[in-house]
């Protein structure tokens, strides 16, 4: 059995101020979640405030790492190393904003991925098509060659240790989720087609579903039978929000 897994992706949100209130409202409810593990990823520059005001019980991921492995001359960068130094367990990978708005491509994100597995902190790797790829039918082609690069570069045995989240990119903060089955049959084809190379590795893999997830969609998601929690935008900034959304994927 898979344990679901919800993470909060707080994209560029926040103030000391703002984050203070929320972790409140996260550690006075996080007693009333279970058979779920939880994590929230807030802008790098907050990690260690966060890890500091945060129940141990929630785990601390960041959004993004750099692509170089030790520290160097990369303005404006943070390593892998330094991540989990501030205590991050996740970090965030190939999010169609940083694909989209800061050209990542698949190439990069395997490399990204492949620094972080060599870190020992777990990827969530983001894959997602848009609503003209959808449309045109090369979705599969799309989410597979997303696979295929990371697939490539670290060997399915790596993919035990990766958390992979399926976000239609027309889906994220547009507030129209896709269906609990358009949600399911990608999820059932990511598994798929990872089975195809070790049905083991497919077995364990934990998929996570993101775009629009809000408390009262997200009980029908993770009813579907290869969703395994999700990557939350708008409502982890949200306490109740987001903590209602993780006793929907707990027991
Ligand atoms: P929303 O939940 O705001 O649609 O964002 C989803 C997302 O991009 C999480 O990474």
């Amino acid at each position: 059995m898979r344990k679901p897994f919800v993470a909060g992706n707080w994209k560029m949100h926040g103030s000391k101020a703002s984050i203070k209130e929320l972790i409140a409202g996260l550690n006075a409810k996080v007693e009333q979640v279970s058979g779920v593990d939880v994590t929230v990823c807030p802008p790098a520059i907050y990690i260690d405030y966060v890890s500091q005001l945060l129940n141990p019980s929630i785990k601390v991921g960041a959004q993004n790492v750099a692509q170089e492995p030790v520290q160097g001359a990369f303005t404006g960068e943070h390593s892998v190393e330094m991540l989990k130094d501030l205590g991050c367990q996740y970090v965030i990978i190939g999010h169609s904003e940083r694909r989209a708005i800061f050209g990542e491509s698949n190439a990069l994100v395997a490399v990204k991925v492949k620094v972080a597995l060599q870190a020992g902190v777990t990827p969530i790797l983001c894959v997602g098509e848009t609503l003209q790829e959808r449309q045109s039918g090369v979705m599969q082609s799309i989410i597979s060659g997303q696979l295929d690069a990371v697939l490539d570069l670290v060997g399915i045995e790596s993919f035990e240790k990766i958390v992979i989240a399926y976000e239609p990119v027309w889906a994220i903060g547009t507030g129209v989720t896709a269906s609990p089955e358009q949600a399911q049959e990608v999820h059932a084809f990511i598994r798929g087609k990872l089975a195809s190379l070790s049905s083991e590795v497919a077995q364990k893999v934990i998929i996570q579903y993101g775009g629009s997830v809000k408390p009262d969609n997200a009980v029908e998601l993770f009813g579907q039978a290869d969703i395994d929690g999700g990557l939350i935008g708008g409502a982890s900034l949200n306490a109740d929000d987001f903590m209602a959304i993780c006793k929907a994927a707990g027991a």
